[in-house]
């Protein structure tokens, strides 16, 4: 095995894919583009979805990245040595180019390779999909592994629970894996000690998704146009385990911060440690995205505040005096930036972002522990009732009086809290909900014309407020449109109106939307926007323009006629932080 920083192991894996035909894209935003099933990107494979889907990448069929992931499903899992919130993802793709034998053959050599991971056959072990009603048994990965020298006795077929990779949200491109594990050497725990089995002796290190099924609402998998490959390769992990290293928190990209940790702890706990790093780590990584989400209450920034004040609780618990996310957040910048320049960037917005929610926690956190060992002390069952006064009192998250309640041996009704919650939430929703009420066909026909919606808006913002307006983020749901762009201060009410009126006069142009194909450079030299494709270097991007009124790279996908949009009306101008305004829109039908 060769033992390796992790800049070194992801350039290594990107050229050896670019030396087979490759090309490298860029890592997409943290916070998904127009996808209101899931808060995240938590794949590589989930920015490429259109594509999976059959429509052409611009770069060609067969990819590779790093990807910036974030999964929270396991934040309680945070704190063990291998489960991190924030991840890199290396991956390479196939869009209907080649199929499971030659990226098994691609894996095994990028693996066992001398010039490459040197990992030794012996060590190396290999999971298939064992088939159920919805798709066979994969022989033929078990057989591309056998061909390259893994012996039967170390292939093992399970089922879907274990290997099937897919879909990203409830629906999409989804397919049987083949997952590859290296041997640790450690003393099998049990008879039925295998790869996959917890307790660490066998380490996953790579996934190959064959993905040539979609999971439709109605929960069948139908086969897709086209036969993809999908796969991912943790950038920590697989460093820490090249290094010799039993936690990624042992590898350079987190020992500065761990040591910090130590320095700033009176009384020094792993575990807590653990989840600080991470957890801070994966919120600098957030704030430092180009689409400025900040802590909040609701969506991408409910997640971030919860990772910040599970730091913060875990602080106090070390008995670190004083604020300290600022200074973790700077040591995530300084390791991580020669990678990711938008941290350094958005660095100013990270520290103050950070800096502000440990203020504002930091206030409410003492009072809140006294009020929650109070109630705990009467009942170590907390009710849902008490869950959401020390939410809404004193800004705990379910999770952290969860946590809390664990330690003592109690338990939160956390149903009970959910129902106190969704209470609180539809009081203030029902009038919103009137308003959104648009009568639209589908949601899926809906979201695609908020979607071009969103793009005449942008032009429309553009043209009465100047060129200095950029898209910062965009989220679209069915029932409406968001979208923040920079923009110094409050829209006057002249301004909203005008640019209400500027995008249904282009609803009722029945402008044509086209798409067209052309290098980044064209793109921009055409007039076209491009703000979150501007790392695309070489190759073609997409470029949809409705009419002569607006021209911007985008994936899609877009109406095919601006008249067929409805009514557009303005819900609502907001501040997002200092210099980023939200407008929230949605489509009505005309009568
Ligand atoms: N999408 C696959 C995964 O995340 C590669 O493991």
């Amino acid at each position: 095995m060769r033992a390796m920083k992790a800049a070194e192991l992801r350039k290594l894996y990107l050229d050896f894919f670019r030396s087979r035909g490759h090309a490298v894209i860029p890592s997409a935003s943290l916070i998904p583009e127009n996808d209101p099933t899931v808060l995240f990107t938590a794949a590589g494979m989930h920015p490429l979805v259109p594509y999976l889907l059959g429509q052409p990448h611009p770069l060609g069929k067969k990819l590779a990245d790093t990807q910036k992931c974030l999964r929270t499903d396991d934040i309680e899992e945070v704190g063990d040595p291998s489960h991190l919130t924030f991840f890199e993802m290396l991956g390479n793709w196939s869009l209907g180019d080649y199929f499971k034998e030659e990226a098994i053959s691609m894996s095994f050599e990028f693996l066992t390779g001398s010039k490459y991971l040197a990992i030794p056959l012996e060590k190396i072990s290999v999971t298939c999909f064992a088939g159920d009603s919805d798709a066979p048994r994969d022989n033929e990965s078990a057989k591309a592994w056998e061909k390259l020298g893994i012996p039967k006795e170390r292939i093992y077929f399970n089922p879907k629970k274990d290997n099937w990779w897919g879909p990203a949200g409830l629906t999409g491109p989804c397919g049987p894996d083949t997952e590859m594990f290296v041997d640790t050497g450690k003393e099998k725990c049990s008879a039925n000690c295998r790869p996959g089995c917890p307790c660490g002796k066998y380490f996953e290190i790579w996934n190959d998704v064959f993905m040539e099924y979609e999971k439709t609402v109605d929960g069948k998998f139908p086969k897709l146009a086209q036969q993809n490959v999908d796969t991912g390769m943790g950038l920590e992990r697989t460093a820490a385990i090249l290094q010799g290293k039993s936690t990624v928190f042992e590898t350079e990209l987190f020992s500065p911060i761990m040591e910090k940790l130590q320095e700033l702890a009176n009384n020094y706990d792993a575990r807590s440690a653990r989840i600080i790093a991470d957890h801070l780590r994966a919120a600098t990584f957030v704030l430092g995205d180009d689409k400025a989400v900040a802590p909040s209450n609701v969506e991408q920034g409910y997640i971030l505040r919860r990772l910040i004040r599970r730091a913060i609780r875990h602080g106090r618990m070390m008995g670190i005096e004083g604020n300290f996310c600022g200074e973790i957040a700077k040591q995530v910048v300084s390791i991580n930036s020669g990678q990711w320049p938008e941290l350094s960037r958005n660095s100013k917005f990270i520290y103050s972002q950070m800096e502000a929610e440990e203020e504002r926690f930091g206030r409410t956190l003492e009072r809140g522990l006294h009020e929650f060992g109070k109630i705990f002390s009467l009942s170590p069952s907390v009710s849902g009732k008490d869950a959401f006064l020390l939410f809404q009192s004193y800004g705990f998250p379910l999770e952290m009086t969860q946590e809390l309640a664990k330690e003592k041996g109690g338990k939160v009704d956390a149903a009970a809290f959910n129902s106190e919650f969704q209470k609180h939430q539809e009081t203030s929703r029902v009038g919103a909900e009137k308003k959104f009420k648009s009568g639209l066909a589908d949601q899926s026909e809906t979201t695609v014309k908020l979607h071009t919606a969103t793009h005449l808006l942008h032009a429309a913002l553009r043209m009465v407020l100047g060129p200095h307006v950029m898209q910062k983020g965009s989220n679209i749901t069915p029932e409406r449109l968001r979208f923040d762009f920079t923009h110094p201060e409050k829209m006057t009410p002249e301004q909203v109106k005008k640019v209400e009126d500027l995008v249904n006069m282009q609803i009722g142009r029945f402008l044509p939307v086209k798409r067209e194909e052309m290098t980044l450079e064209q793109a921009q030299k055409s007039g076209a926007l491009a703000f979150f494709s501007e790392k695309y270097e070489k190759g073609k991007v997409s470029v949809y323009s409705a009419g002569d009124f607006s021209k911007e790279v985008c994936a899609g996908p877009h109406v095919d006629n601006t008249g067929k949009l409805g009514k557009f009306r303005i819900l609502k101008e907001e501040a997002v932080s200092a210099g980023v305004r939200r407008i929230k829109a949605v489509l009505t039908e005309v009568a």
